[in-house]
């Protein structure tokens, strides 16, 4: 029954991830907007959803945003948090994010730079205050953004495969 115990149980089943969450090399980081990048680890092109670093290195307002999905995060280094909330998070912080909340993620001042990982279903529908959309980014658009900047940093495009499902 289980023929293949030294990996999956079944050919068909999707190959395992195990990867060093932080890089040595600092060209797996993809910039998403000035002193904001990710770092993928799994991108679900079956259910849509996806597993990635977050890294800001400055302060300020990110992003305002709405997901029709839930999102959990686990904070690895620094503080952020919604100016729709009263509690922090900052490392070791766990989050779970209800679907359809909207939230406006800011980093404080005090804090030169945050990372958090992010597991992440459907997409991110990117709002302006009056709540009109103005962009989304889904499991298809940071595939593209990786190929994009892998392609462009040398890693060549298919560097984001290892990732993909
Ligand atoms: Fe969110």
């Amino acid at each position: 029954m289980y023929r293949f115990m030294n990996g999956s149980t079944h050919e068909l089943a999707a190959r395992e991830i195990a990867l060093k969450a932080i890089p040595d090399d600092p060209r797996v980081w993809v910039p998403q907007a000035p002193n904001v990048y990710f770092r993928p680890m799994f991108l679900n092109t079956v259910t849509g959803q996806w597993c990635n670093l977050l890294k800001v290195t400055r302060s300020g307002i990110l992003s305002r945003h709405i997901h029709p999905s839930p999102v959990f995060g686990l904070v690895m280094k620094g503080k952020w948090h919604y100016f729709e909330h009263d509690w922090i998070a900052e490392e070791g912080s766990f989050v779970f994010e209800p679907p359809g909340e909207v939230h406006t993620l800011n980093v404080p001042e005090y804090c030169d730079e945050m990372i958090t990982f992010f597991n992440i279903s459907g997409c991110m529908v990117y709002l302006d205050k009056d709540n009109k959309q103005i962009g989304y980014e889904d499991v298809f658009t940071k595939i593209d953004m990786c190929r994009a900047y892998y392609d462009k940093v040398g890693l060549g495009a298919d560097y984001v495969d290892q990732f993909i499902r």
